[in-house]
């Protein structure tokens, strides 16, 4: 059973633009050994925020494509400035795995995947169509809910499970509300 959130941000119905800017910043803000579990239907929005979340992250959004038929894609963590210029002291980012369950409809199956071994703390998991996986995922974890509203607005709740998450949540809620203060100016 999934336990329940510490911490929600409901953020209501968003165009394009402003959902790739949330998911991007939550991208921004990860630190590696976090998972983000994606549910929606179809066309709700997972792997366009999963993509928007690897921009975040300082990987090619392009090169982030649905999973669906190998189940789990691996993007390396960025090549840190570090190595190209030694003036430059720009931290390393965590790399990306990403995770499509649609296909896997058994507990086997997906022990299988041995989707826990794949937790570790250079790297951030994302996982679309995450029902099955959601009793064995472990803290700190995102639960991202999308719905689709019309063609062009998505509505997306963001729930915090584990302190790291609840104080990374407390900060988007913060850029977000002054992003917002700004474009009111
Ligand atoms: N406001 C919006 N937010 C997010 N996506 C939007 C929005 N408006 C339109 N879209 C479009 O909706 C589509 C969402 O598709 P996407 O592949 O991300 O969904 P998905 O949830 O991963 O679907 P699937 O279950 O098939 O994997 C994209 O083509 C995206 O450009
Ligand atoms: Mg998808």
């Amino acid at each position: 059973m999934e336990r329940g959130a510490e911490e929600i941000y409901e953020l209501g119905e968003l165009v394009l633009g402003e959902f790739e800017r949330v998911a991007k910043k939550i991208g921004e803000m990860l630190e590696g050994g976090e998972t983000v579990l994606l549910f929606g239907d179809l066309g709700s929005g997972k792997t366009t925020f999963v993509k928007s979340m690897a921009d975040g992250l300082g990987i090619n959004r392009d090169y982030v494509r649905s999973p669906t038929f190998n189940i789990v894609n691996s993007y390396p963590r960025r090549s840190s400035r570090k190595e190209e210029n030694e003036n430059s002291t720009e931290v390393e980012r965590p790399g990306l795995i990403h995770v499509d369950l649609y296909r896997v409809s058994s507990e086997e199956e997906l022990l299988d995947l041995a989707l826990h071994d794949l937790v570790d703390r250079d790297t951030v998991v994302a996982v679309e169509w995450p029902e099955l996986y959601v009793r064995y995922v472990s803290q700190p974890y995102l639960t991202v809910r999308l719905e689709h509203c019309d063609e062009s607005k998505r509505s997306m709740r963001i729930e915090a499970h584990g302190r790291k998450m609840r104080t990374l949540l407390n900060r988007l809620v913060m850029i977000i509300d002054e992003d917002i203060r700004k474009e009111g100016e």
